[in-house]
């Protein structure tokens, strides 16, 4: 057995892992802190814009070396040339993982069986560039003659969650002429509502979708393309008001889409990881090509960091590192993502797919059940809001959650002392979680005894802050590609396909068969458990009562 194909628990550095949390637990951060004066400044790392400070988990000099010593042994480095190098280390799907390539400078050159794949992503580019120049510009007309004014954008899961993310966390940016709409769930209202103000005539949508066969995406783009055309009185009209993205030109030409308004991506860009492709038409739309091209850079500039830096200062191997220590040593089986910035407040929505699509595996690479937790659940709202409402759980709740705190010195909207305020908050949560409050400090404040107990703050609560200067389309591009490569590191560790997604395919074939009954004739034999059989019955009206 090749050192790489030793299960995870049996190698020599988790086994040490496991012995160093024995013995120290990751230690007491107030302990930490006290013995170290300048832990604060030591246990962080900068990259592309993000500063990392990552003194209060619960880590030591020690707990970090026997990390990369489990990198090291599990074949991280190697793991991560295999991507850069258009392996095809997506295994169950024999796919190579290159969504690096869509943020690598015009001139580079990133291969795949043997070909640079770096002019394509350059030429869709140059295509979207200039779709976008005659969108903004007016240039580009409705079927009557008008001027486009809203976009839809009709997607779900990656071809809805990363162009809704970056519309978000963008909108200072974007051009406000444009009214923006993304509309995913097959729940009719999701259509209704989103198009309910909106003139056909002012309106173009993008139906993005990987395969052109998703189930949701296909019924809301008929929706879409019947409200349309009831609207404007002919077929022809889809022309003007309806492009696409995808992989698959076939699907998008029976639809009715003309594939010269087509703009297409590749089977070595994950879903999830697809926002920098043409999946990201809508974003650059909305905040015009230059600002796209900077959100590349940023995207690159943190890729460059990750294939290059070696992993004592790299920030995505650290960050991935240390879920592994929180995930499987601290037994963590959540992280909050806590964005102190209201344009990001779909960035934790993102994070979900990108991480638990990603790491929510059962198998190895070779398809042996996992004998540890892989991916954790990731979860969260924008601060303060979150403050008033589920960090009491954080603080004082019987579980460990470890949090990732989002700030940026400069607001975009500067408004009395309001961003002193929020900022005083990040600083003031993550001071408190990791210090908390002893009972002689809670009976010193003249607390009565009967209360300490509940004003009793333990601490030693594991937080990371990512701190940067101001939201640009930079950073967004350097904060996305940490997170999408620290989910890498960790997939690597765990010997999982972090992309692949086989766990959505029994739901969606299950409720291809049960719409067929939905349909079909009443009181037609079901066949499913006595419960499934029931709740069919009641949604038809034929429950017997
Ligand atoms: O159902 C999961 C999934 O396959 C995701 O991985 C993907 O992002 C989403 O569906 C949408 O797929 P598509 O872009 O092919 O419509």
């Amino acid at each position: 057995m090749s050192e790489n194909a030793l299960p995870l628990t049996t190698r020599a550095a988790w086994k040490a892992l496991q012995a160093h949390w024995d013995a120290q637990r990751g230690g007491q951060l107030r302990e930490l802190f006290a013995g170290d004066a300048k832990r604060g400044e030591r246990f962080a790392a900068e990259a592309a814009g993000l500063y990392l400070d990552y003194s209060k988990q619960r880590v030591t000099e020690e707990t970090i070396k026997l990390l990369i010593a489990l990198a090291n042994e599990c074949g991280v480095r190697a793991r991560i040339d295999a991507m850069f190098g258009g392996e095809r280390i997506n295994v169950s799907e024999n796919r190579a993982v290159l969504h690096t390539a869509l943020r690598a400078p015009a001139g580079s050159s990133m291969m795949l069986d043997g070909v640079n794949v770096v002019p394509q992503v350059q030429a869709v580019l140059a295509r979207m560039e200039e779709f976008c120049r005659r969108i903004r510009s007016g240039e580009w007309k409705g079927d009557t003659g008008k001027r486009i004014k809203n976009i839809v954008n009709i997607g779900i899961g990656g071809s809805d969650l990363g162009p809704v993310m970056a519309y978000e966390s963008l909108r200072w940016y974007s051009d406000r002429a444009l009214t923006m709409r993304f509309v995913s769930n097959v729940d009719g209202t999701d259509f209704v509502e989103a198009t309910r103000d909106l003139d056909a005539a002012e309106t173009l949508f993008i139906v993005s979708s990987k395969t052109f066969t998703t189930l949701e995406t296909m019924t809301n783009a008929q929706s879409a393309r019947a409200w349309s055309v009831a609207a404007l009185g002919s077929e022809a009209s889809v022309a003007k008001h309806f492009v696409a993205v995808s992989t698959n030109a076939d699907g998008v030409a029976k639809f009715g889409i003309d594939t010269a308004n087509m703009f297409g991506f590749w089977d070595w860009v994950g879903g999830r990881y697809s926002m920098d492709s043409a999946i990201g038409l809508s974003t650059m739309l909305a905040i015009g090509p230059e600002n796209f091209r900077a959100m590349l850079a940023g995207f690159h500039a943190m890729d460059e960091h990750f294939r290059t830096a070696p992993f004592e200062k790299n920030l995505p191997v650290l960050m991935g590192l240390i879920g592994v220590w929180n995930n499987n040593f601290l037994g963590a089986s959540t992280v909050a993502v806590l964005p102190y910035d209201q344009y990001l407040k779909r960035f934790p929505a993102y994070l979900q797919q990108l991480t638990m699509e990603s790491n929510g595996k059962h198998v190895t690479l070779g398809g042996s059940p996992v004998e540890y937790e892989t991916g954790p659940v990731y979860w969260g709202e924008p601060g303060t809001n979150g403050q008033h409402s589920f960090y009491q759980m954080i603080h004082q709740g019987t579980r460990v959650i470890p949090c990732d705190f989002i700030a940026f010195r400069k607001s975009l909207n500067t408004l009395g002392n309001h961003h002193d305020l929020l900022m005083a908050n990040v600083f003031a949560q993550t001071e408190a979680l990791a210090f908390g409050k002893t009972e002689e400090q809670v009976r010193a404040e003249g607390t009565p005894e009967a209360l300490v107990p509940h004003r009793v703050f333990e601490g030693n609560r594991p937080t990371s802050t990512i701190m940067a200067e101001q939201l640009t389309p930079q950073t967004l591009g350097a904060l996305v590609a940490l997170y999408e490569h620290s989910v890498f590191t960790q997939g690597a560790i765990w010997g999982i396909d972090s992309f692949d997604q086989w766990g959505v395919e029994l739901g969606k074939a299950l409720a291809q068969k049960i719409v067929g009954e939905l349909q079909g004739p009443a009181g037609a034999k079901l066949a499913h458990d006595s419960s499934t059989n029931a709740l069919i019955r009641r949604y038809r009206g034929t429950a017997s009562g």
